[in-house]
């Protein structure tokens, strides 16, 4: 089954969202596969965010992810890695659907609350980036059989 890496930013932890956004991707349909809260170092911000680097948005980027502790996480499900970008919404707030997350709770893009891998390849090397693989776990769930056929 495939797989995507989200992060809970910064401000998602210090605002008080992880329940609400963590609900959103539950009851989506999606299986959680890991899950810790960890403050990122600049070797692991850096290389988070390599595909941007000489980017004016980059140290400024790097900053914000290690200024306060995040929650790392790795969901499971059919085109979790395109669905979950679309429950996320656009990078930037301002533009984001009203009904997607970062609609819902942000307003810059300096501060969007959410990060999601862009690709299947994205996914891979960010979950390689943040978990052993056996920190993942593969387990039925219970209704596993009423999301798809
Ligand atoms: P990007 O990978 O383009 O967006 P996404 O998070 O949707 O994959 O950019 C990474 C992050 O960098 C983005 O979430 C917020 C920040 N950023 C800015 O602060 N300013 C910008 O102009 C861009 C493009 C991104
Ligand atoms: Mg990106």
């Amino acid at each position: 089954m495939e797989r995507t890496f989200i992060m809970l930013k910064p401000d998602a932890v210090q605002r008080g969202l992880v329940g609400a956004v963590i609900t959103r991707f539950e009851e989506k349909g999606f299986k959680l596969a890991g899950m810790k809260l960890l403050q990122v170092d600049r070797t692991l911000a850096e290389a988070h965010y390599a595909e941007h680097k000489g980017k004016g948005f980059f140290e400024p980027t790097v900053t914000y992810i290690m200024s306060s502790p995040v929650v790392a996480m790795v969901w499971e499900g059919k085109n979790v890695v395109a669905l979950a970008r679309e429950l996320m919404g656009a990078t930037n707030p301002a533009n984001a659907n009203p009904g997607s997350i970062r609609g819902m709770y942000a307003m810059d893009i300096s501060r969007n609350v959410i990060h999601g891998s862009d690709s299947v390849t994205s996914a891979e090397r960010e979950i390689g980036l943040y978990f052993k693989p056996e920190e993942l776990i593969n387990y039925r769930k219970v209704g596993d059989e009423w999301l798809s056929e």
